[in-house]
């Protein structure tokens, strides 16, 4: 973890705890992490799975790559050091989620290890899981939603994800989503099989 820079803090401990919270709310917070291509589909499957835990009675947030990156994260570009700053910012905003009780969704390509293992590191035990949503560079260039991988193909964006700039894959996702092969709703269901058997959902 990065030394603060400010001097002479000292940490308040609230009089309400987590485990208070998460009874309220018969759930574990924890984050699911999204890692993935553009175009993987990472988007798509947190507000599939965030609507399918809402109807259930869950309380869910999904913190999401370009909409953050049009408030809290606008001062950032796609170099490897502000892409960094991003995974950093945005791990220790989910931790704060993940505090509060709620199942939490990012949606970033977070393309370095180094980066993910960082967010992991910060946060408790098994508050973090990391989901892999695997799909090839040619899947997400045949699906192209937004046209960018044409843009990136023709020279106009600069160190993109697949393209000019790397992707990292995960060696220890918790879960493997491969979106090449099976629908949103398939990986919804792998993934909230997955925070069922865990324990996630009360
Ligand atoms: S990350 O690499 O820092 O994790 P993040 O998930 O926040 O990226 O933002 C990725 C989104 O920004 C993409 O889905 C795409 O819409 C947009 N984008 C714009 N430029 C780039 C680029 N050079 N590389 C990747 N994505 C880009």
């Amino acid at each position: 973890m990065s030394e603060p820079k400010g001097k002479n803090l000292t940490w308040h401990e609230g009089q309400v705890s987590r485990d208070d919270r998460e009874k309220k709310l018969g759930q574990k917070g924890c984050t699911i992490w999204l890692t993935g291509l553009s175009g993987s589909g990472k988007s798509t499957i947190a507000v599939a799975a965030e609507k399918a835990l809402a109807e259930k009675g869950h309380l869910t947030y999904i913190l999401d790559g370009d909409n953050i990156r049009m408030g809290l994260n606008a001062n950032l570009g796609f170099s490897p050091e502000d892409r960094t700053e991003n995974i950093r910012r945005i791990g220790e905003v989910s931790k704060l989620f993940t505090d509060a009780g709620i199942i939490c969704f990012t949606s970033f390509i977070s393309p370095y290890r180094a980066d993910r293992d960082q967010v992991r590191e910060i946060m408790g035990d098994g508050d973090f899981i990391e989901a892999w949503v695997q799909a090839s560079v040619e899947t997400c260039e045949g699906r192209d939603v937004k046209g960018l991988y044409k843009k990136a193909r023709a020279g106009e964006i600069p160190e993109f994800t697949g393209i000019s700039a790397p992707y990292e894959e995960p060696r220890n996702a918790e879960v493997i989503l491969d979106t090449n092969g099976q629908s949103v709703d398939e990986s919804v269901a792998q993934l909230i099989a997955y925070l069922d058997k865990q324990g996630y959902l009360g």
